[in-house]
């Protein structure tokens, strides 16, 4: 496998070519953002920490029947991914209340939401990620009705393995975000799953073990990831 040029940068994530065109190379870097990039910081160890904890989580995903981009990890801090043609929606499971919601609707944090909720937001930093819905999806044409369905189906699916998994680790799963692509007309998730991109309290302290001790200023931010990944028996190197 050859990597080759870079194709884009994201906010923490740098993607890259190789020489086959339906692979592509994702680099996890430690930068580290909040509030559509108006708040950058590095954090040591980040990069690495997401890339093998994305890993491990994207494992589990394929194995509960949702297909993923994930191939292989080539190194500590770079994944082997199937490329997908993006969907530009953001796909948002909540379990218990926070962050936006609580923002948007006056709802106490911690609250538990039963059954989950499902939101769509439009990935747009410069628009900070407004929410649509699926008329919005469908007028746009940024997605047709399958795929919509699909991806709520596998957002849905994705909240059950996960709820149980980090519940065994004592965890509770508060809310997390998913992005889609399309592989060979398949709806696939890409981008990563880590403590960046969701809300995981211990369930006995209701501890913040994710990127909201960033956003917050709590510090321990990369300490709490590796406390995460350490309680599933993920071994970063
Ligand atoms: P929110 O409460 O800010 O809407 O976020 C809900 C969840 O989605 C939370 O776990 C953080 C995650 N998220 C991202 O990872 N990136 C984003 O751009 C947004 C809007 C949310």
């Amino acid at each position: 496998m050859e990597k080759r040029e870079q194709l884009y940068a994201g906010k923490a994530k740098s993607v890259f070519t190789t020489d086959d065109p339906n692979l592509l190379i994702l680099h996890f870097r430690d930068d580290t953002s909040a509030f559509d990039g108006e708040k950058m910081e590095q954090l040591a160890r980040k990069g690495r920490v997401n890339n093998q904890f994305n890993a491990f989580i994207m494992e589990k995903l394929a194995a509960a029947g949702v297909p993923t981009h994930f191939e292989r990890l080539l190194n500590q801090d770079e994944v082997l991914v199937k490329r997908l043609t993006m969907i530009p929606v953001e796909c948002v499971v909540r379990n218990f209340a926070a962050g936006s919601l609580v923002r948007r609707l006056g709802v106490e944090e911690g609250k538990e939401l039963d059954p989950p909720t499902f939101e769509f937001f439009l990935k747009n930093d410069a628009l900070h990620d407004p929410m649509v819905n699926e008329y919005h999806i469908r007028a746009f044409g940024w997605a047709s009705d399958s795929e919509v369905a699909q991806m709520k189906a596998y957002s849905f699916k994705v909240n059950e393995v996960l709820r149980q998994l980090f519940g065994a680790a004592g965890m509770l799963l508060v809310d997390f975000k998913l992005e889609f692509g399309l592989f060979q007309g398949e709806v696939v998730l890409g981008d990563e799953f880590s403590p960046d991109g969701c809300r995981l309290w211990d369930a006995d302290t209701r501890k913040k073990l994710d990127k909201d001790r960033f956003r917050q200023g709590l510090g321990g931010v990369v300490e709490a990831y590796e406390e995460v990944a350490a309680r599933l028996g993920v071994t970063i190197d």
